[in-house]
C-alpha cells in the first residue's frame, strides 16, 4: 500500500521546506523532491502544510468521575481527535484503592479494545502506593510501554497522595527512567475553602475557580518541583492555568531543574469571566485548575515562546451539560470537573498562536506534537516527519475557516466551550500510520484501526 502526498509544504519542529512524501505501508519511506512513482492514492497538498500528527498526551475517555463517566469513549473520543489532526492521544487509566497497577493498566486496556480511530497509550494514576505497588512500576516501564504516571495533591479521600508517597514514587519511577505527571494544587486548603463557601450558601459554579486560586497551584507546583529536586528526577506539571505556578516553573528551570509543564488551550483563550454567564452556563466551564484571569493568558503565551511550558494538551474530560453538569446545580462542587477539547487544539493554537504571530510554525508543531513525543517516549517513532518514523501525517488548511459549534463537531457532548468562533486553520487529511482516516474533513477509518503503542522509558 502506497501513499504519495505532492507539492506540500513540510513543517515540523525543525524544519519548513518543499518536498513530496511517500507513504509505504505504515512508514514514510522516501521524502524528496518531484517524486513520481506510482502509488495507490496520491494526495495533492498544494498550498497546504504537512505537519506531523498532532499528540494530545492527556485526555480522560470515560473517565469515572462524581458518580458519572465523562462522556467520549475510546472510539468517539479518537474519532473527535483524528477530525481535528490529532493521530496519537495518551489517556489516563485509573489505579482505585486495593487494586494493582497492572490490574489497572488491564482494566484501561479492555476499555479501549477495538475503539480508537487513531494510536494511543496510557499513564497511570496511581492511588494506592504501599511497597508492592511501588515495585510494580519496574514492569509497567520496562515491560508495558507505560512510563508515566499521574499523583494528585488534590481531591482528598479521592486521588489525593501525600508528600511522602509523592517522593517514593519519583525516586521509584526515575530509578527506571519513569515520568511522574503531577496535578499541582494544594487539595487540602482547597477542600477547607470548598467547604466554608458552601456553608456560607455559596453554590453557583463560579465558587469552583474562587475556591481554588492560583496560590494553591503556585505551591503544588513549588512543592511537587521541590519533592522532585530531593527525588533528584524530573517532573511534569500538569494543566497548568497561570502565572503564578509558571513562575514556579520558570525558577526551576532557570535553576538547570528537569521540570516540565504543559497547558491547555482553555487557559490561553478562556478567562475566569465565563463563569459569570447567566443561570448554570458557568458549570460548562467548571474545570480544574479553573480558568484564570485574562491577564494570566500572555504570561501563558510568553511561557510557550521561551520554552517555560513545553506542551499544550487539552485534558479531554467532556461532561454533558445536560444530565452531567446539571448533577451540580444545587452544589458547584458537585459540579463533574473538565471540559471537551480534543477536537479542535490544532485549529485553536495555530489560530491563535500562529496566524496572530504569537509562535512560529515550527513552534506550532513543537507544542501540538514533537515535544510530547520526546518528553513521554514516542520519538521519533512520532512527533515529526523522516524516514522511518510512522505516517502519522496531516495535511493542514492555513487559510481555511471553520465555525466551531456542538451542531458540527464529533465530541460526544452536548455543548461547545468556543461556540461560534469562526478559526483558521483546518486539518483537511489525515493519515494515522499510513492510512488516511480523514479525507476532505471525512472520517473514512474503522473503529479499531488505532493501536496501543508502548513507550520508552527516558
Ligand atoms: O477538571 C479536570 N481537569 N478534570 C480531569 C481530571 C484532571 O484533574 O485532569
Ligand atoms: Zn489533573
Ligand atoms: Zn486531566
Amino acid at each position: 500500500m502506497k501513499t504519495l502526498i505532492q507539492n506540500g509544504r513540510i513543517v515540523t519542529a525543525v524544519d519548513d521546506y518543499r518536498a513530496d512524501i511517500l507513504v509505504e505501508e505504515e512508514t514514510v519511506s522516501l521524502i524528496g523532491s518531484k517524486l513520481d512513482m506510482a502509488a495507490d492514492t496520491v494526495i495533492d497538498a498544494t498550498g497546504k502544510l504537512v505537519i506531523p500528527g498532532g499528540i494530545d498526551p492527556h485526555t480522560h475517555m470515560e473517565l469515572p468521575f462524581g458518580g458519572t463517566s465523562s462522556s467520549d469513549d475510546f472510539r468517539t473520543g479518537t474519532v473527535a481527535a483524528a477530525h481535528g489532526g490529532t493521530t496519537t492521544i495518551i489517556d489516563f487509566a485509573v489505579q482505585y484503592h486495593g487494586e494493582s497497577l497492572i490490574q489497572a493498566i488491564d482494566h484501561w486496556h479492555q476499555k479501549a479494545e477495538g475503539k480508537p480511530a487513531i494510536d494511543y497509550s496510557f499513564h497511570l494514576i496511581a492511588t494506592d502506593l504501599p511497597e508492592a505497588r511501588l515495585a510494580e512500576m519496574k514492569r509497567l516501564i520496562h515491560d508495558e510501554g507505560i512510563v508515566s504516571f499521574k499523583l494528585f495533591m488534590a481531591y482528598p479521600g479521592v486521588f489525593l497522595v501525600d508528600d511522602g508517597t509523592i517522593f517514593k514514587a519519583m525516586t521509584r519511577a526515575g530509578e527506571h527512567g519513569g515520568l511522574i505527571c503531577m496535578h499541582a494544587e494544594n487539595g487540602v486548603v482547597i477542600d477547607v475553602m470548598v467547604k466554608q463557601a458552601l456553608a456560607e450558601g455559596r453554590t453557583a459554579p463560579k465558587y469552583h475557580a474562587l475556591t481554588r486560586p492560583t496560590k494553591a497551584e503556585a505551591e503544588g507546583t513549588g512543592r511537587a518541583i521541590a519533592i522532585a529536586e530531593m527525588a533528584g528526577t524530573p517532573v511534569y506539571i500538569v494543566h497548568l492555568s497561570c502565572y503564578d505556578a509558571l513562575q514556579k516553573v520558570r525558577q526551576a528551570r532557570d535553576l538547570g531543574l528537569p521540570a516540565y509543564a504543559e497547558t491547555c488551550p482553555q487557559y490561553l483563550f478562556l478567562d475566569q469571566s465565563y463563569y459569570e454567564q447567566p443561570g448554570f452556563e458557568g458549570a460548562k466551564y467548571v474545570m480544574t485548575p479553573p480558568l484564570r484571569d485574562k491577564a494570566n493568558q500572555d504570561e501563558l503565551w510568553k511561557g510557550l515562546r521561551m520554552d517555560d511550558l513545553q506542551v499544550i494538551s487539552t485534558d479531554h474530560c467532556p461532561f454533558c451539560f445536560k444530565e452531567q453538569k446539571e448533577l451540580g446545580k444545587d452544589d458547584f462542587s458537585r459540579i463533574p470537573n473538565g471540559g471537551p477539547g480534543v477536537e479542535h487544539r490544532m485549529s485553536l493554537i495555530y489560530n491563535g498562536g500562529v496566524a496572530t504571530g504569537r509562535i512560529d510554525l515550527n513552534r506550532f508543531v513543537e507544542l501540538t506534537s514533537t515535544a510530547a513525543a520526546r518528553i513521554f517516549g514516542l520519538f521519533p517513532r512520532k512527533g515529526t516527519i523522516a524516514v522511518g518514523s510512522d505516517a502519522d501525517l496531516v495535511v493542514f488548511d492555513p487559510d481555511r475557516e471553520q465555525v466551531i459549534s456542538a451542531k458540527t463537531h464529533h465530541m460526544r457532548v452536548d455543548y461547545s466551550a468556543y461556540e461560534g468562533w469562526k478559526v483558521k486553520g483546518v486539518p483537511e487529511t489525515v493519515l494515522s500510520r499510513g492510512r488516511v482516516v480523514i479525507a476532505n474533513g471525512n472520517y473514512i477509518g474503522k473503529p479499531g484501526d488505532g493501536r496501543f503503542v508502548k513507550r520508552k522509558p527516558m
